[in-house]
């Protein structure tokens, strides 16, 4: 068994809600019995409690023109204004919003009246620079507060944001400034990453140098890193310079409930990624409610951390929108987790107290990695509940998560969602579910989703195919930005009336789901379905495994075979030679999942391709694994690592 983990078998243990939580949890039991009886109802409900309209919605959900959904079309309501200045009107302007640390050690905090007065005159900065409501505008920024800023002041005049993480290339920038057509790029000098400052503004010129012009008409600058800036006068303005010349007062005006919010460019099958449009009142609603209850929120006294950064969409659902509209106490990190040491995390929830932590499955089964001393070294009692989303995470990761960081007694919400979905959407309620290691469980109460097959007939229990969303929700995606017919064809072509998710589930014997991972990443082996996510959940709860990433590979007798790469802990690199190695974890995987499943090969390698967010790059693995020439390696975080790979498997 893992560090930190006793050595009861993982399967079929369960964790009851704990008796305090159950107490007090913002979701009761009879959240999903409300939401069951009238689900329109149920959401009209949340968005004329949540939030504060400046006219109210008679309607709830305009769905003549599906897939295009309207949700409270006749409300309007300002953004910014509601994630703002009614929590200072409210009493609450002396309630900190945001913790901010900076990697190289530099704090700064600020209230909710301090945030709305910043933000206030962003919007006049914006004003003052031609944006007007509709207008695109490119946002990026290292995770500072101007980023935040940024967004809500974009939010707050009507505009649009497009945020680009700022770990994406000039081209690809260039991309998104083009497709979205933007008239203003927010950058700044440079960031702090791992102890150095990488620069975002050169960037940004070598974006705008290429291909001729560009709809971009002025870039504005934080001053953040310090670094050298080359400058284009006329274009460029310096952020600290033009906000001392606007207004301090900025009145916000009320946006229709269907007015754009943001587009986030998100991968798709296809090279070319995908605009997600995001709307204002249903997108507000679910990501309040879903920061509510599913993080049992208590804004007077927790400290929310959300690791993401704000360039993906949990970090504009849960740093920006969900929790200010909530008006919890935030922190916001800069950096890596590992600067200047392994520990930067846990210093930083010590710090603050954090209560609430939200994070990626990577990222625990990196701390796994480097071991439990440096966690159990740090004071982590403030912590009561602990998240995770973006990948499945395996029991084993799941069981560490709980008992190394949350001291056994933390519950663990295991949230699934998509850049597309906009918010949470399955996931357990703590105080109410109990929960499984490794399991969403449960659609959100007001969610409706299904597993089906592939003609979209419901599978039953202990049984695996399709994830769909079978009813329209508020936080969907409105399209994809300027190609409705794109829009159709990737996500309601498949099962008509039914948005398909593009992932696979399983439904246990109790009916709980359980996520699979996408579809491209389900193998079928000799006509066996089976989940990449599975069989790396297998490898990682073996004790010599670190990480690992399974692909399913061409083979010409079983269709498919499954080639499993393994990073070892760096203890049984000592204690045994690779083909022992080898051999103990092939006959673990069939032990743990059945002959089907072991691995045809496994080779060990010291890195995993990934993305600057953290995700593991199968399609590259797949390339080896069938011995062709390594694809596009451009989004990989490291470029260098599939060289090493590829030497590796020969
Ligand atoms: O495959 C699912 C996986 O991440 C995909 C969505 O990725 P993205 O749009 O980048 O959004 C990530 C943050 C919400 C999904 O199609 N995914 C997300 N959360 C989970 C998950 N897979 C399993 N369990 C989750 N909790």
């Amino acid at each position: 068994m893992l560090d930190g983990t006793d050595d009861q078998p993982i399967e079929g243990r369960t964790f009851p809600p704990p008796a305090d939580f159950a107490r007090t949890a913002s979701a009761g039991p009879d959240l999903a019995g409300r939401a069951a009886a009238d689900r329109l109802a149920f959401w009209a409900e949340q968005a004329l409690e949540r939030l504060t309209w400046a006219q109210a919605p008679t309607e709830t959900l305009d769905w003549s023109n599906a897939p295009f959904a309207r949700w409270f079309a006749d409300g309007t309501l300002n953004v910014a204004y509601n994630c703002l200045d009614r929590h200072v009107e409210a009493g609450h302007g002396d309630r900190v919003a945001l913790h901010w640390e900076g990697e190289p050690g530099d704090a700064r905090s600020l209230t909710y009246a301090e945030l709305t007065h910043e933000v206030k005159r962003a919007a006049n900065l914006l004003l003052s620079l031609g944006v007007r409501a509709g207008d695109r505008v490119i946002v990026y920024l290292p995770q500072i507060p101007e980023a935040v800023v940024t967004m809500l002041a974009v939010a707050r005049i009507g505009a649009v944001h497009s945020v680009v993480f700022g770990g994406f290339s000039a081209e690809s920038l260039r991309a998104r400034i083009d497709d979205a057509g933007a008239r203003l790029v927010v950058t700044a000098d440079g960031g702090w990453r791992k102890g150095a400052v990488s620069p975002l503004k050169a960037a940004v010129d070598e974006a705008l140098a290429v291909d001729g012009d560009s709809t971009v008409e002025h870039v504005l600058v934080v001053r953040r890193g310090g670094n050298d800036v080359s400058w284009t006068d006329g274009r460029d303005v310096w952020w600290h310079d033009a906000i001392e010349t606007v207004e301090a007062e900025h009145v916000a005006e009320p946006f229709e409930a269907e007015h754009p919010l943001f587009i986030l460019y998100t991968s798709g099958t296809t090279g070319k990624p995908k605009g997600i449009l995001h709307t204002s009142g249903g997108y507000l609603t679910q990501v309040a409610y879903t920061h509510s209850v599913v993080f049992d929120l208590h804004p007077e006294t927790d400290v929310y951390w959300c690791t993401a950064d704000v360039g993906w969409i949990t970090g504009h659902s849960y740093v920006v929108y969900g929790p200010l509209a909530n008006g919890a106490t935030q922190v916001l990190y800069e950096g890596t987790p590992d600067f200047p040491a392994p520990g930067r995390w846990w210093d930083i929830v010590e710090k603050y107290g954090v209560t609430i932590f939200y994070t990626a499955p990577t990222a625990i089964r990196g701390f796994m990695k480097s071991g439990r001393e440096i966690p159990g070294a740090r004071d982590l009692t403030s912590l009561r509940l602990l998240g995770s989303v973006g990948e499945p995470i395996n029991p084993e990761a799941w069981l560490w998560f709980r008992e190394v960081i949350g001291a056994g007694r933390t519950p663990i919400v295991d949230t699934w969602w998509q850049t597309e979905t906009g918010a949470q959407m399955i996931s357990p309620l703590p105080g109410v579910t109990t929960t499984k290691p490794g399991s969403a469980q449960t659609p959100l109460p007001g969610i409706v989703v299904d597993v089906v097959d592939d003609h979209g007939t419901p599978v039953g229990n202990g049984e695996s195919g399709l994830l769909v969303v079978s009813e329209p929700w508020p936080s969907m995606l409105r399209g994809i930005w300027g190609d409705p017919d794109r829009y159709v064809e990737t996500y309601w072509s498949r099962f008509g009336d039914r948005y398909f998710a593009d992932d696979g589930a399983r439904r246990d014997e109790d009916g709980d789901i359980w996520l699979l991972g996408r579809v491209d990443d389900v193998m079928n082996v000799s006509g066996h379905r089976l989940s990449t996510a599975e069989i790396e959940s297998a490898l990682v709860s073996h004790p010599i495994v670190a990480e690992s990433a399974v692909v399913g590979a061409a083979d010409e007798t079983t269709g498919q075979a499954v080639v499993a790469f393994v990073i070892l802990r760096n203890k049984a690199k000592t204690t045994q030679t690779p083909e022992e190695a080898v051999a103990a974890l092939r006959a673990h995987v069939a032990h743990q999942i059945g002959a089907i499943a072991r691995p045809r090969s496994v080779v060990l390698v010291d890195e995993l391709p990934k993305t600057r967010s953290g995700k593991i790059m199968r399609r590259l693995l797949r390339d080896v694994a069938e011995g062709r020439e390594v694809g596009d390696t451009t989004t990989l975080a490291d470029t260098s690592v599939m060289s090493v790979i590829t030497a590796e498997m020969r």
